[in-house]
């Protein structure tokens, strides 16, 4: 593999690695404030980047090396509110800039599984953002997010509400595959 995507796919890992702790941590602060249905959503996030860990980590299998510590938005713990705003604004990162960028480069240095891994990854942090941004609605108005299943597709990380969906939009997985939360 090429270093430089190899780098960048390192990074990528360290960053989903983080997402995930990060939203198991968050979880908990909701499950406390009376948010179960939003621990829930973050539950299943946070599996979703593991999923996404997981590919940038198989792809990464002929490359060694250290693995670099990288700086992302979002660290600490506040209320939920101000969680799923982090949580949202991580999503954004790396769907607008870091994949994009890192996409690039891997696609002019011809790397095509750092490239699947990575627009899975993109396209499923996009759709994180928003099911953030929905929760969030229901939590400033001091409610719990009304979801009664949220659904994890275990090829992608793609999350939805909806569990009348057939297969994936972003990979195609059919959807009895999905994890439920
Ligand atoms: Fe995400
Ligand atoms: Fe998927």
């Amino acid at each position: 593999m090429n270093q430089m995507t190899g780098e960048n796919l390192r990074s990528a890992f360290g960053g989903e690695s983080q997402a995930h702790m990060r939203y198991l941590i968050w979880g908990d602060v909701a499950k406390k404030e009376g948010f179960e249905n939003v621990a829930r959503l973050f539950l299943a996030t946070a599996d979703a980047e593991r999923v996404h860990a997981t590919l940038h980590f198989n792809a990464l299998r002929d490359v060694n090396g250290d693995f670099p510590v990288v700086s992302m938005a979002g660290f600490g713990i506040s209320n939920t509110s101000e969680n799923l705003v982090a949580a949202r604004n991580g999503e954004i990162f790396e769907s607008t800039q870091m994949y994009p960028a890192y996409i690039a480069v891997a696609e002019m240095q011809e790397e095509k599984e750092a490239i699947k891994a990575m627009k899975f990854a993109t396209a499923a942090e996009k759709v994180h953002a928003d099911r953030y941004e929905e929760a969030k609605k229901y939590v400033d108005e001091g409610k719990d997010l009304e979801a009664e299943k949220i659904l994890m597709c275990p090829v992608c990380g793609y999350i939805t509400f909806d569990d009348s969906e057939e297969a994936c939009p972003i990979c195609g997985c059919k959807a009895d595959k999905f994890i439920e939360y």
